[in-house]
């Protein structure tokens, strides 16, 4: 049974998944064993060496391939699209091994520091690719690009960290089509639940399931998946060769979470409409950028593209802009405690940072001007706790700045 044909809710909880063969397990064991024992050279169940096959990583795999509607076989976890990785990164990096050596490609402009580092400063190093940044909230500027240059991946974030824009994904990915480049979204911020790349044409989604998937910020994991049997080949082989893989303590978290992930999002979107029209009409608070309110500027795209039930949801995560600067800034975030200071995102508990002194110092002062990660820009991940305690935390912090 693939449970393909159930709810989302239904797919956190069972899709992809059956009791373990050998004792009925309904949650899946963690197989610590590195090898795996064999009756005769090549002659086994399957499994010969824990990097290429680990059944708990197998069922996290085939869990986050169901949830984004892979659509390819969860019989064989080999041909299964849906992989886990170390890291988010792990899996940027592994993504990035389809091009080959020299390709162009294009990025969204305002994408996660380390998506940016890893391509600035270590790929065009290594691999000589040639990114170029472009701001794909207007598609007519990807479509302008490729008319004239190649690329052979585009990378889109949406919405983007830290400044929440948002990108049509439907748009993009038929301009991607038509060029013959490989799409692909970090659907991190919005996850399945609210955000469904893969069903607007994407050809691949990535995820740091450190974030919602995981849900509990205990775990660091990444995962890639994809429904063309052509790059999920390609995908296994690279997940093999380069070996960051998802250890097997990790996949276990990364699972556990991703079953409570329909009843996290929920609240995480409802605590983070009240919080943003909270902000919004707070007299030490110059901006509030937040898919959900009509000030947005891609408000509508966001409507249309991230639902849950049907109805627009849009996440937990808001970016603020303070009246004042620096000093202003660390006097709220030095004032809040229960949303801790902390960097990462999408956990129960609430979080808060500082974008251009935490995630995204990689980026160069010149880039965070031109993108608007200012010295007053605070980035709050809303948890599940009582929205008014929430409220009061911010309160209080917002009368010392
Ligand atoms: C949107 C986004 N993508 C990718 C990553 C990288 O994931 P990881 O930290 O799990 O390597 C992050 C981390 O913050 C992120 O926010």
């Amino acid at each position: 049974m693939t449970h393909s044909n159930l709810n989302l809710e239904s797919r956190c909880i069972h899709g992809g998944q059956h009791p373990e063969p050998t004792t009925g397990a309904v949650m899946p064991p963690i197989f610590t064993s590195s090898t795996f024992v064999q009756e005769s050279p090549g002659v086994h169940k399957g499994f010969e060496y824990s990097r290429s096959h680990n059944a708990t990583r197998f069922a996290f795999e085939r869990c986050v391939a169901n949830l984004e509607s892979s659509g390819l076989s969860e019989a064989d976890d080999r041909t299964c699209g849906g992989f886990a990785f170390a890291s988010g990164l792990a899996a940027i990096g592994t993504a990035l091994e389809l091009l080959d050596h020299g390709a162009p490609l294009v990025c969204m402009d305002d994408v996660y520091g380390g998506t940016f580092r890893l391509l600035t400063r270590v790929r065009v190093r290594s691999a000589g690719l040639h990114p170029t940044y472009l701001d794909l909230t207007d598609p007519s500027r990807l479509e302008a690009h490729l008319a004239k240059h190649k690329a052979g991946m585009v990378w889109v974030e949406t919405p983007t960290n830290p400044t929440l824009k948002v990108v049509d994904l439907a748009a993009i990915a038929a301009i991607c089509k038509r060029h013959g480049a490989i799409s692909v979204c970090d659907n991190t911020f919005a996850t399945p639940m609210l955000q469904r790349p893969l069903e607007m044409g994407f050809d691949m989604v990535m995820h740091s399931a450190t974030k919602y998937l995981g849900g509990h910020s205990d775990v660091v994991g990444g995962a890639l998946v994809t429904n063309r049997t052509d790059l999920a080949e390609k995908l296994r082989f690279l997940q093999n060769a380069i070996g960051s893989v998802m250890g097997p303590f990790d996949a276990y978290l990364a699972l556990r979470g991703a079953k409570t992930l329909a009843v996290r999002m929920r609240r995480h979107c409802d605590s983070g409409m009240q919080i943003a029209q909270w902000l919004a009409t707070h007299p030490k608070v110059e901006k509030v950028i937040y898919p959900g309110l009509p000030s947005h500027p891609q408000h509508a795209i966001a409507a249309k593209q991230m639902q849950l039930d049907g109805k627009p949801a849009f996440g937990g995560m808001i970016t603020i802009l303070l009246k004042g600067g620096l000093a202003e800034s660390r006097r709220f975030l030095e004032n809040v405690h229960l949303f801790a200071l902390a960097e990462s995102l999408g956990g129960v508990e609430s979080l808060i940072e500082h974008p251009a002194i935490m995630t995204h110092a990689s980026v160069p002062a010149e880039s965070r001007q031109q993108l608007g990660i200012l010295d007053n820009l605070v980035r709050l991940s809303v948890g599940i706790e009582h929205p008014d305690d929430l409220i009061r935390d911010l309160a209080h912090g917002l009368s010392k700045a």
